[in-house]
């Protein structure tokens, strides 16, 4: 299936689409998901220090019984407990079970101590020791990768972000400073305009494009991501939808439908939707 890897700026391979087990909870749920998605073709799995389950997931990648350097694992550094960056680098690894990860990410700009240059450098180290082939950064601003990229030796090689055609406006100047810069995207929450917004302008054209392709809505969303030269990181605890996910590499989408999705996207739903609710709430105060 053509969801191709995409080369990182630290000449490994990243695969196109990823499992992420940030919904997968703790317990036996997040092995048997992450398991799930491994048997059914998902060879890229993306975890977090505060999503609370890399000993799950490590536990998963083991009983798959796939060979360490067949998976591509990310994790990230959430500042968890107030602890820094080399000491959740050796706990992560641990709990995974693993010598190194693939792609180790500061996951938000909000959690750096004590500022952008200090971590950054510290995920440099990271590196160096061989704790993760790759280092990058997640939710970041142009303005934050401004800074981080004014001291750096290293550049990001991901930044991880929200997107979706209801922001895609509002994120271009990050895709934009991302490709000029050698950055990838990768796309976190790329179903919200079917699973939390629905009802608005996307609904049309995603359901005619997806009957045009015999396709599902969700399968065009991917489509429409990857489309945007993003990984897509996704997740679901259903088999029927992971296999749906992975077919809608397949899906070619033409410039006009992509088009079409940007501007249906353009007219925003997120944004009327807090409107909304404020003017509900102002009515009802009233
Ligand atoms: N870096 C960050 O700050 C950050 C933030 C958020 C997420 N992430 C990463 O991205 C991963 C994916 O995030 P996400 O879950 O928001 O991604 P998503 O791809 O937008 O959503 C996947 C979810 O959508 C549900 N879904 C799919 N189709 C649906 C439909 N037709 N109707 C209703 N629900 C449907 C699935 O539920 P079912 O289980 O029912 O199929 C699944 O829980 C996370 O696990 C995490 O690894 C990173």
């Amino acid at each position: 299936m053509p969801w191709e890897p995409i080369k990182l700026n630290s000449g490994y391979d990243i695969p196109s689409i990823g499992f992420g087990t940030w919904k997968t909870g703790k317990g036996q749920g997040p092995v048997d998901q992450i398991k799930q998605a491994m048997n059914n073709g998902f060879n890229h799995i993306d975890t977090a220090q505060n999503y609370g389950n890399e000993i799950e997931t490590g536990i998963a990648l083991k009983e798959s019984g796939l060979p360490r350097s067949d998976v591509f694992v990310t994790t990230k550094y959430s500042r968890v407990n107030n602890l820094d960056v080399p000491t959740s680098i050796k706990n992560s690894v641990n709990n995974l079970g693993v010598s190194y990860v693939d792609l180790y990410l500061i996951h938000s700009p909000r959690w750096v101590a004590p500022d952008i240059p200090t971590c950054w450098a510290q995920m440099e180290k990271v590196q160096e020791d061989g704790l993760a082939k790759s280092i990058g950064i997640s939710n970041f601003s142009v303005q934050d990768m401004e800074l981080l990229m004014a001291s750096a030796k290293v550049k990001p090689a991901v930044n991880q972000i929200l997107l979706h055609p209801y922001v895609y406006q509002r994120q271009k100047p990050i895709l934009e400073y991302a490709a000029k810069n050698g950055i990838v995207i990768e796309a976190y929450s790329a179903l919200i305009p079917i699973t939390k917004l629905p009802g608005g302008p996307l609904d049309k054209p995603l359901n005619e494009i997806a009957a045009k392709f015999g396709a599902t809505p969700e399968q065009v969303l991917m489509a429409w991501t990857k489309a945007k030269g993003a990984v897509v990181v996704t997740g679901s605890s259903k088999e029927m939808r992971l296999r749906s996910y992975l077919a809608a590499g397949d899906i070619a989408l033409s410039p006009e439908d992509i088009a079409v999705i940007d501007a249906a996207g353009a007219l925003g739903r997120g944004e009327m939707n807090v409107k909304t609710i404020l003017r509900r709430v102002v009515v009802w105060l009233l």
